[in-house]
Formats: C-alpha cells, structure tokens, sequence
C-alpha cells in the first residue's frame, strides 16, 4: 500500500494491520514519534494525519491509504527551525525531549486553526492527552502561546 509520509510516498510492505508507529520507526526509519504506553493515553507517538493530530500507536496503516502523515521529521531543521520549534526551543519547553514530538505535532495542528491569540485554557484542553513526564508543563504553555503568536 502506498503511504506518504511528509510528502514522500512510500510503499509500504509491513502486513496492512500492523500499527503507523512501527511502519514510521521500523520499516521507513522516521523516528520522531516515539513509543510510549502503546494505547492512546501518553501523546508521544501523535502525528498528523491529513493536518489532525492521530496516535501513531492506534493507527492501522491499512486505514492510512492516500493520506498524508507528516512527523517532526518535516518541520524545520537543525538550521531552519519551524515556529513551533523555535518557540520551545526558545522557552526551554523540552527536558529529556521524550513527549516533544508528540506536544510538538499536536501543537502545529492548533497553532494552524488559531487566529494568532490562544487562551491558556485552550491550551490545556487541546494538549490534555500528552504526558510529560518531567513535568515541564508551564514551560509549553508559555512556548504554545509563543508559537500561536
Ligand atoms: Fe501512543 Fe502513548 S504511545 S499514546
Ligand atoms: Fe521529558 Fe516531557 S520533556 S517527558
């Protein structure tokens, strides 16, 4: 089946139920989102799916024919960062970076129906199902507005 994967297409040869965590990290070695509880409750391994944030970890890919999944892998890079990178990076929103793929991509998604000003709350609501596990919670929230801005 084919997959694109931001922006490339790919055909994919792992069997169709097998999950889009394991088809980004094993077989096309896109390895952003990462694996954590593997049942929907941590946001670590959320992509986009067609610009929605998705858990990865729940995902067939058989359900993923001729969408588009775009991953942290195609937002800016070490020289160009995208917005939302630059504003965690600039308001020291990762720790051990583990859950910031995930806040990262569901970030993008708000940030891009926003109008420019997100409230703190509007934050909280869209972010609610990603963990971090260090705690630095304030910190993205500070980065989000940053970034919506
Ligand atoms: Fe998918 Fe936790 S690994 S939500
Ligand atoms: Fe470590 Fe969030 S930065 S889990």
């Amino acid at each position: 089946m084919r997959l694109t994967v931001n922006g490339v297409e790919h055909n994919v040869l792992s069997p169709p139920l097998t999950i889009l965590l394991d088809v980004l990290r094993d077989e096309l070695a896109v390895t952003s989102p990462k694996a954590g509880c593997l049942q929907g409750g941590c946001g670590a391994c959320t992509v986009l799916v067609d610009g929605e944030p998705r858990r990865a970890c729940l995902l067939p890919v058989a359900a993923l024919e001729d969408a588009e999944i775009s991953t942290v892998e195609g937002l800016g890079d070490a020289d160009e960062l995208s917005t939302v990178q630059a504003a965690f990076h600039e308001h020291y929103a990762a720790q051990c970076g583990f859950c910031t793929s995930g806040f990262l991509m569901a970030t993008e998604a708000l940030v891009a129906r926003s109008d420019g000003d997100v409230e703190r709350e509007e934050i909280i609501e869209a972010l609610s199902g990603h963990i971090c596990r260090c705690t630095g919670y304030v910190n993205i929230v500070e980065a989000i507005k940053a970034a919506a801005k």
